[in-house]
């Protein structure tokens, strides 16, 4: 025998209405009686800021006209109660009247970068209007970088110059470790022809000062067409003033026409062949450069600076936001107390430091690639010093710089690390990346497509775009290969 099942009362609508109003008019009563024990102007601004809370919770409450949204209350809190510089889009003006957070927010610039750059050959239109429809999707404004191609003769200018300073380091180095000049050279994480400072850094014991650097570079001596007063510029002083004046840098010429990059600069001390520098790998260098230069020029606070063969991760300006405000900033001005975050980066056990205040965030062990990183102003002038030195500019791949000087700066004392924190560079990786590599168009850098791998997003903005024009396919969907797993998602410990 069936037992009769108590049917559930649920209030209805017009109850909910007089439900609602009576906890208004209760809790101005209470404010109201409140007001009457302290001063006027007190009660006055309680009742004003009651009143404003209510008209805010009563559109969320359940009305006659809507139903109950059960959402309602997360969204209410969307609204009101994001963290500072959470990167929520939703309701500033409502958040803005309900918390005192800064405004300096709203003076932000493209996901809170003063600028986005984007480094690619003005010849790549088509990697060009990719960028810009994942800048559409993302609904934020990007500055091209104009990156050089290495065909272009002033690279080999650049290159017999290389192969000059790397004879100079050789004999500085020499004698700075007490070894043969043969035994310098190699191009992985660490390499003599990067590191700031000619003698072995492991044996340097001083807690208070860094070991001592390469000396002045003798200046360049240039033709006299082009050397009107710059005798006193070292190479690169002469190839950056002839930059800054309109692009002459593309005067440049090599002794020969025909020279040999990849011959003139092989290193017999580095066996991955793909580790060699030529052309593409100068050029590269040059746009990175650039991109770092306009950073500084266009006087930016922080920048993020991106390849043009990229995807990102859609909730890009979010995570990023909750990340940002957990890296270092100076107590008292606010100003971020950072040289780089790596938003991607390759090849890498990015999580071998522990993690910094927030999930994705560790210290850099060693960051390859610079498909997506963000640097402060301040890191930017670094960066740039240690790229644009004349004993080791354009002598590498640019990707080996930051985790060289990360290298290097772990060998410090730990005395002189503890006097003086990241005295090259602090660099922090996210971990998983929020910018990968798309791997989809053959690389203007390497032979073929790359390494097979790419990295892997939770929320991609590229399959969001091409599932929207109908061009997403199969070979973009989600298949498990061992062998195109980014190795960073392997454990690899120590320097590649
Ligand atoms: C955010 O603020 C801007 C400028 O104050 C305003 O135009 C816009 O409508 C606000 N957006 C929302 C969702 O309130
Ligand atoms: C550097 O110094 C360390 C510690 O003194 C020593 O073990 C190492 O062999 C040195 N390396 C070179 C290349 O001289």
């Amino acid at each position: 025998m069936a037992v009769p099942r108590q049917p559930s009362w649920t209030a209805p609508p017009r109850f909910r209405l007089a439900l609602a109003a009576l906890v208004a008019l209760s809790l101005l009563v209470l404010v109201a009686q409140l007001a009457r024990d302290a001063d006027a102007d007190r009660a006055t601004t309680l009742r004003q800021a009651a009143a404003d809370r209510l008209a805010q919770l009563s559109h969320y409450l359940p009305s006659s006209s809507r139903d109950s949204d059960p959402l309602a209350y997360r969204r209410f809190l969307e609204r009101t109660a994001a963290p500072p510089h959470s990167g929520s889009t939703a309701g500033n003006s409502t958040r803005a009247a309900l918390t005192d957070d800064d405004d300096r927010e709203t003076e932000r610039g493209p996901l809170g970068f003063s600028h986005v750059y984007v480094l690619s050959l003005p010849s790549r239109t088509d990697r060009r209007r990719d960028m810009r429809q994942i800048a559409h999707a993302l609904d934020i404004d990007i500055e091209f970088v104009d990156a050089a191609n290495k065909d272009e003769p002033f690279i080999k200018w650049i290159a017999e110059r290389v192969a000059e300073s790397r004879e100079l380091r050789r004999d500085e180095m020499a004698k700075a470790r007490g070894v043969p000049r043969s035994r310098i050279g190699g191009l992985k994480i660490g390499s003599d022809w990067v590191t700031p400072f000619p003698g072995n850094v492991s044996a340097w014991t001083s807690s208070t000062a860094l070991p001592p650097s390469f000396p002045p570079f003798p200046p360049y001596e240039a033709a006299p067409s082009l050397a009107k007063g710059t005798r006193k510029q070292n190479w690169v002083q002469h190839l950056e003033s002839l930059h800054s004046a309109g692009g002459r840098h593309t005067s440049l010429r090599p002794s020969r026409a025909d020279l040999d990059v990849a011959a003139l600069l092989f290193d017999k001390r580095e066996h991955l062949a793909v580790r060699q520098v030529h052309e593409g790998i100068i050029s590269t260098f040059w746009g990175q450069t650039r991109a770092l230069k306009r950073v500084l020029e266009n006087g930016d606070r922080t920048a993020l600076i991106l390849e043009d063969d990229v995807d990102v991760e859609w909730d890009v300006a979010r995570l990023w936001a909750s990340i940002e405000r957990r890296l270092p900033r100076d107590a008292a001005t606010g100003e971020p107390e950072w040289d780089v975050a790596f938003l991607g980066h390759c090849w890498g056990g990015e999580y071998q430091k522990p993690q910094y205040l927030h999930p994705l965030v560790h210290r850099s062990t060693g960051p390859m690639c610079l498909h997506g990183y963000a640097v402060t102003s301040r890191g930017a002038r670094r960066l740039l010093a240690h790229l644009l030195s004349p004993w080791s500019a354009f002598s590498s791949a640019v990707d080996l710089v930051i985790p060289t000087l990360l290298h290097v700066q772990d060998q410090l004392p730990a005395a002189l690390a503890r006097a003086h924190p990241h005295p090259l560079a602090s660099s922090f990786s996210i971990v998983p990346p929020l910018v990968v590599q798309r791997k989809d168009g053959p690389s203007d850098l390497q032979t073929g497509t790359g390494s097979p791998w790419r990295g892997v997003l939770r929320d991609s903005t590229v399959e969001r775009i091409k599932r929207d024009d109908g061009s997403w396919t199969d070979d973009w969907d989600d298949q498990y290969v061992p062998g195109r797993i980014d190795p960073a998602t392997q454990i690899r410990c120590g320097p590649v």
